[in-house]
């Protein structure tokens, strides 16, 4: 994978001759597919082998519940209900993660824009830094596979970033998260009522977003039905033959 895009060369007889622009565009990769389809378990890979933050919106908002904080007790009641949150208050939150250090050179969104007012906000908070997405990857899964994935699926209580299936990728020690020993649960919004209304959401707010990145050519498709590890070869095979 290449970290430019490419050099413009000096016309020729300027004394700028010898000069090689090169424009430098930050990773920054867009996660888009149905409730289930994998995206939060392939963002942790990819942030790890990229070196770029993964963003999560749901994972912000969990960890604002979990802490209790004024935001937290906004949304919690709106989350186990899976509804969407309003838009300018997941719109600043997000404008103030990647405005953060860490994110300057890239980062993955993954539950981010899901409306076409945050789809506009994401661009307006782009362009004020020259930047623009790299790509849109889109999870292709069927509904009744992405439902039937998230009732087996468990969280750790401390990040819900680290994600486990209880058949297809469980943890070392029964109920435990590898990564720091903390237990596992269920999410608050993974009830049949719950993943009902955010598939409605989804089909109706988020669909249209991800055409509109398919017009502008930015769309790449995965088969999320494959196995996780197939999943990230086929994830990082696309990657390499990016510009960015
Ligand atoms: P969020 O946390 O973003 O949840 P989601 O969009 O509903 O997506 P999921 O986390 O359910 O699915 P995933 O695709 O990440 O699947 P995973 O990798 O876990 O949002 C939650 C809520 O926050 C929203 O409802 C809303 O209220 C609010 N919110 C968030 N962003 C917002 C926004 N922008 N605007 C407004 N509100 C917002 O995988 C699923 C399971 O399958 C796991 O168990 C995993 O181990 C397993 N698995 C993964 N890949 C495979 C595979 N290839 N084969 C077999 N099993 C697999």
């Amino acid at each position: 994978m290449v970290g430019a895009h490419g050099s413009a060369p000096a016309s020729p007889g300027t004394n700028i001759r010898n000069t090689i622009w090169t424009v430098i565009l930050s990773q920054i990769f867009l996660f888009m597919g149905i409730q289930g389809s994998g995206k939060g378990t392939q963002a942790a890979r990819l942030s790890e082998k990229l070196g770029i933050p993964h963003v999560s919106t749901g994972d912000l908002f969990r960890d604002h519940i979990r802490r209790q904080t004024p935001l937290g007790k906004e949304v919690k009641r709106i989350l186990d209900s899976g509804e969407l949150v309003p838009d300018d208050l997941t719109s600043q939150m997000l404008r103030e993660r990647i405005g953060q250090e860490d994110a300057q050179k890239g980062f993955i969104l993954d539950g981010y824009p899901r409306t076409r007012p945050q789809a506009h906000h994401l661009e307006d908070a782009l362009r004020g830094r020259n930047d623009a997405i790299c790509a849109v990857f889109f999870f292709d899964l069927p509904e009744e596979e992405a439902v039937a994935r998230i009732e087996p699926r468990r969280v750790c209580t401390t990040n819900t970033a680290h994600i486990y299936h209880l058949k297809f990728n469980p943890p070392r020690s029964d109920m435990v998260c590898d990564h720091d020993g903390a237990p596992l649960m269920q999410r608050d919004d993974d009830k049949p009522e719950a993943i009902r209304k955010r598939v409605g959401e989804y089909i109706q707010q988020t669909i249209p977003v991800v055409e509109d990145y398919e017009e502008r050519g930015l769309v790449h498709h995965v088969d999320a039905m494959q196995s996780i590890d197939d999943v990230t070869r086929q994830m990082l095979d696309i990657i390499e033959g990016l510009s960015c």
